[in-house]
């Protein structure tokens, strides 16, 4: 025993050292001289701990990185890595609130810094989703820049390295050649002297129209700093590192929210267009080499839900079932307005020429893509094969998505979708079906549910379906075929209490009668897509034990457990 014990003292003693102690300057300012044999600095942190400012000075102390970090006071919840290249000095400084009377030199941190050559990213979460995307460590939002290119789909995603809370946006990077298994790769963009990355898009110049080569990948997205810009970054090397453009910012104007731009190829007038987020309205432009933007037009005014900020538009070309007809969607995603409150995403069917896109219901129609509280900030593949229009989500709601049990990290993305048109009672509706990658995950059929499996659900005029575990927890789906309504309740789900907004029934127009439902449960997520795609609700669940029992009133239940 007292030899394992030294064997394990030693092995520790080999991957990381303690850091020096701090030079302090004040109550609030203090030095870290930088090992420079380690590749990390593991910093603890403290989620309730105070947000600490840490500029890293490299060779003649000039600053290489700032960032935002929650310092633990007296306990550590979890630890990020700094990663330290060139770092010589850390100038960390705190602002503490009026009347708090505590030292930085007396935080908790300082004994637990330390450096090492790993980070361990083993998972740590019971609520970790196990076959959707999820960043190793650190707070994700919104999915960004995605693309396919060469057999593989690339997703950045609003990620913040130090923390899992909102912070410090990067954009991280997974890869996978099955839109269902990621690998995260090292983050491709961090802030500089513009801001912070917010979101955007990214795109594959197959024909070299912006000058960086043919197959160059070029990402779009906002500078966030004082004011919000539109930036570029271009990668030569399929998409592993990139380079920010010298000439940024490629567009500006004077309006507070101007943010994550969109853009794609347009065939119907052989050039680039992109799209994005101006206020209360969504502003198009066009190019011919991806550098020089020409306005054309806004969409927004007086059309659809007005009750909170319009973010991360998209514009897509889809085909309307059983015609040869094509329409144009505009995605608009909205926090807060959301038909159950925060978050949701918003889309409207018209046409687009170009230069202005018209939609062709009356402005006081909403028309939402998912009708649970937790899908948001949705947007499409770049280049997808056999033209596909493949969608994720995030899947929370900034009414509590900081707020979620979880601590390692905060956050995944929904399941891949499919989209395309349908025609219901003189509307056009977006059909949402799972994408066929998520067959390949069925295993074995089991008689009652799973943290991770798929439920198929063949349903009568009038179907329930209750999931509960021992615990007394529940979530409660009702079809009500004669109201043509799909309901779901978590307020009896489990966790609900960490925000008065979790607890929560949904309820979904069905736009006609429901067949088949496909449910995909992941340890903190239920999704449930209508097989046909007339219908979408994800909704978020923190049960303290899996939910391990369905009981079906009214219909047919198959459950595939998991196994991924
Ligand atoms: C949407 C959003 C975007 C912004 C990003 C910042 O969730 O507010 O508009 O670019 O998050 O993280």
């Amino acid at each position: 025993m007292r030899k394992t014990l030294l064997m394990l003292t030693l092995l520790l003693m080999c991957t990381w050292v303690s850091a020096q102690t701090p030079e302090v300057l004040s109550r609030q300012r203090a030095l870290v001289r930088v090992n420079q044999n380690s590749k990390y600095l593991l910093i603890p942190v403290q989620e309730q701990g105070i947000n600490a400012t840490v500029s890293v000075l490299g060779a003649e102390n000039r600053v290489i990185q700032t960032f935002s970090v929650r310092l633990a006071t007296d306990k550590t919840d979890y630890y990020v890595p700094l990663e330290l290249k060139d770092a010589k000095l850390l100038d960390i400084s705190v602002r503490f609130p009026q009347n708090d009377e505590r030292k930085l030199a007396d935080f908790s941190c300082w004994k637990e810094l330390k450096f090492s050559d790993t980070f361990d990213t083993a998972n740590r979460e019971t609520y970790r989703p196990a076959y959707h995307h999820t960043p190793a460590y650190g707070w994700m939002n919104d999915p960004n820049g995605m693309y396919y290119k060469d057999g593989v789909y690339h997703l950045s995603f609003q990620w913040n390295p130090y923390g899992s809370m909102w912070g410090n946006m990067t954009w991280g990077h997974s890869t996978s050649r099955d839109l269902i298994h990621w690998e995260q790769q090292p983050a491709i963009i961090w802030a500089d002297g513009l801001g912070s990355i917010f979101s955007g898009s990214a795109v594959v110049d197959k024909n070299n129209t912006a000058g960086f080569g043919a197959g160059a990948v070029i990402a779009f997205y906002t500078s966030a700093g004082g004011a919000q810009m539109q930036s570029m970054a271009y990668s030569t090397d399929g998409g592993k590192t990139f380079t920010k453009y010298p000439g940024n910012p490629v567009l500006t104007l004077d309006v507070a929210d101007f943010r994550d731009p969109k853009v794609f190829w347009n065939d119907d007038i052989n050039k680039w267009n992109l799209i994005l987020a101006a206020g209360q309205q969504m502003r198009i432009y066009s190019s011919a080499n991806l550098k020089e933007w020409t306005y054309e037009s806004s969409f927004g005014e007086g059309y659809g839900s007005h009750g909170g900020v319009w973010e991360c538009p998209d514009l897509v070309k889809l085909p309307v079932r059983g015609t040869t007809q094509q329409k144009w969607m505009l995605v608009c995603n909205i926090n807060p307005g959301g038909p159950f409150g925060g978050s949701a995403t918003q889309y409207f069917v018209g046409q687009f020429d170009g230069h202005r896109f018209t939609c062709e219901s009356a402005p006081e129609v909403s028309k939402w893509m998912d009708y649970g509280k937790d899908h948001y900030a949705t947007v499409t593949f770049s280049n997808a094969p056999d033209n596909r229009v493949i969608a994720l989500a995030w899947m929370s709601n900034w009414q509590y998505a900081n707020q979620v049990p979880t601590m390692q990290f905060r956050s995944a993305n929904s399941v891949p979708r499919d989209l395309d048109l349908f025609q219901y009672n003189g509307e056009t509706y977006v059909g949402v079906t799972p994408s066929k990658e998520l067959l390949a995950l069925r295993g074995k059929t089991v008689k009652q549910p799973t943290a991770t499996c798929e439920i198929v659900v063949d349903v009568r005029n009038n179907t329930q379906l209750v999931l509960s575990n021992a615990k007394g927890e529940k979530v409660t789906m009702t079809y009500d075929a004669a109201k043509q309504t799909f309901a779901m309740d978590r307020k009896q789900s489990g966790a609900v209490g960490f925000s008065e907004a979790f607890p929560f029934e949904t309820v979904a127009p069905t736009n006609g009668k429901l067949k088949q439902l496909r449910i995909f449960i992941d340890h903190c997520s239920i999704e449930v897509l209508d097989a046909e795609g007339k219908m979408a609700m994800t909704n978020l669940v923190f049960p303290s034990e899996p939910y391990n029992t369905l009981t079906v009133k009214g219909g047919k239940a198959t459950i595939y457990n998991i196994e991924n």
